[in-house]
């Protein structure tokens, strides 16, 4: 049996990167998915490539910072199959990066606005539709929330919210069978990061010396670690901080 059969979730951000390959996992391992992006047009791709591999998807608009689109979303899942059983929080971005001194607090609004109060503001209206048969919830982390993160404090701070947000919360519906737990990813190549790599052409090889495994991480590696999380292989996990970074948080 599949790891993921018969549950039904959702995806932020599953336009691409890694959460497309999440709701490619999930679909993969037998749930039926509602993807959702800001962007219509590469969610719908999303929604062809499991649909094409003879999965079960459906594409749902939403902008996670606006709290009428969080929760059109999770009615689209509840309308589309009946129940929420697991939900991915992936979709965040970085306002820009910078010493403290030259940063504004715009930008740092942002930055927190879009990792951690979307995150929350998610998680509110997956955990009412979970409230009454349980579930499970991965949120999208980043390693640069385990140590801090110099010119780049307003991710790393926000980041270190989510974790913080999925301990707290996990200890609050544990009683329910709602589990949550949050994968941290090391660097992975997605089309967010390359466009870095296009500013910055020595980037790549710069990280892939730092890195313990001598490479970069794939989009597919998050998504094995985040539908596990989301199984009932992990029935006794939850609150937990899992790095999936081929060893660069304890290099
Ligand atoms: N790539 C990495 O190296 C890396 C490392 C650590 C953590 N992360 C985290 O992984 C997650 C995904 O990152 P990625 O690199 O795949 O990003 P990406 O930029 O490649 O993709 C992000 C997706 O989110 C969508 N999106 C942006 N704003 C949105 C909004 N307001 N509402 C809904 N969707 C929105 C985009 O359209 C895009 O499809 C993020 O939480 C990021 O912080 C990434």
């Amino acid at each position: 049996m599949s790891l993921l059969e018969k549950k039904s979730g959702l995806v932020t951000g599953s336009g691409q990167g890694i959460g497309r390959a999440i709701a490619l996992s999930y679909a993969r391992e037998g749930a039926s998915v509602v993807v959702s992006d800001i962007n219509d047009e590469m969610g719908q791709e999303t929604v062809q490539l499991i649909t094409d591999a003879g999965g079960s998807a459906v594409f749902c608009h939403c902008d996670v910072s606006d709290e009428a689109s969080v929760k059109a979303l999770v009615d689209a899942a509840l309308q589309h199959y009946g129940r929420l059983d697991i939900a991915c929080n992936s979709a965040a971005l970085s306002r820009g990066s910078g010493p403290i001194h030259q940063y504004d607090r715009a930008v740092f609004d942002q930055t927190l606005d879009m990792c951690l109060t979307n995150t929350w503001l998610c998680m509110k209206y997956e955990i009412a539709a979970m409230l009454e048969h349980g579930g499970a919830i991965v949120n999208i982390s980043s390693n640069a929330s385990l140590r801090g993160q110099a010119f780049n404090t307003a991710y790393a701070a926000a980041k270190a919210g989510v974790n913080v947000l999925t301990q707290s919360s996990a200890a609050e519906y544990g009683k329910q069978g709602i589990r949550i737990n949050a994968v941290s990813p090391g660097v992975i190549r997605t089309p967010g990061l390359e466009k870095y790599f296009a500013e910055q052409p020595d980037m790549e090889a710069g990280l892939r010396k730092k890195a313990a495994m001598n490479r970069l991480g794939e989009p597919a590696e998050i998504a094995e670690a985040v539908s596990f999380l989301c199984s009932d292989r992990a029935s006794f996990i939850t609150g937990q901080i899992l790095s999936v970074d081929g060893g660069g948080s304890v290099r």
